[in-house]
């Protein structure tokens, strides 16, 4: 039987970021559940950002900001940056930070196995709640040891996933290959 629910935005599962940039000069972090990316060639990251958070003013500023992908042994400073403000709380020495060579002011964690710096290139305000920043990413930088044959595995990054449970999922396993299950696929 299908039932209806409230309408919300299920998409499952959905990975948990921390988004950084310098407020004042401090780098501030926030943890962010609606993220999305776009793009190959010119890879951009969206961010949806509600419009009271601290960390907006830097971004917004600075025309930067980082994304930062969390291990599953980060989740506590995940859940304090996602509810603490930088309005009322310092949260520049949560992590340790380094800059790229692109932009100075898109603060990234060090102890993150993979973290971009992005330009933001066009903000979108429907007039409610939220910001959507659009960032283009410049540079990305991982943990080598989280590589298997150059690119980054899932098992190694251990990203993990927030639910409306109000819970922290870790992700599950590869069980199928892309661009290939494909072919078995038969019209009943
Ligand atoms: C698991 C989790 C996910 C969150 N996802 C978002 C999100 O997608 N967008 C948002 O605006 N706030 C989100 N928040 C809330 C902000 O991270 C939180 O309000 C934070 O304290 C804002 O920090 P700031 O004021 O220093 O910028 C999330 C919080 C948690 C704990």
């Amino acid at each position: 039987m299908l039932v209806k629910i409230r309408r919300s935005p299920y998409l499952l599962p959905k990975p948990v970021a921390i988004v950084g940039a310098l407020v004042d000069g401090k780098p501030n972090f926030l943890t962010i559940a609606d993220i999305s990316t776009t793009g190959y060639k010119i890879p951009r990251f969206v961010v949806s950002s509600g419009k009271p958070h601290y960390t907006n003013k830097g971004i917004i500023e600075n025309k930067a900001f980082s994304v930062n992908i969390p291990s599953e042994n980060m989740v506590a400073a995940v859940d304090y940056c996602g509810m603490k403000s930088g309005y009322n709380e310092d949260k520049s020495t949560v992590f340790e930070v380094f800059y790229g060579k692109e932009l100075n002011s898109a603060p990234m964690i060090t102890e993150a196995p993979i973290t971009h710096a992005c330009r933001l290139v066009k903000t979108l305000d429907f007039g409610d709640t939220h910001y959507l920043f659009i960032g283009e990413i410049l540079e990305t930088f991982v943990n080598d040891e989280i590589l298997t044959n150059r690119i980054p595995d899932i098992k190694k990054v251990l990203p993990f996933s927030f639910h409306s449970d109000n819970h922290y999922w870790s992700v599950g396993n590869n069980f199928a290959q892309a661009y290939n299950i494909g072919k078995k696929y038969k019209k009943n």
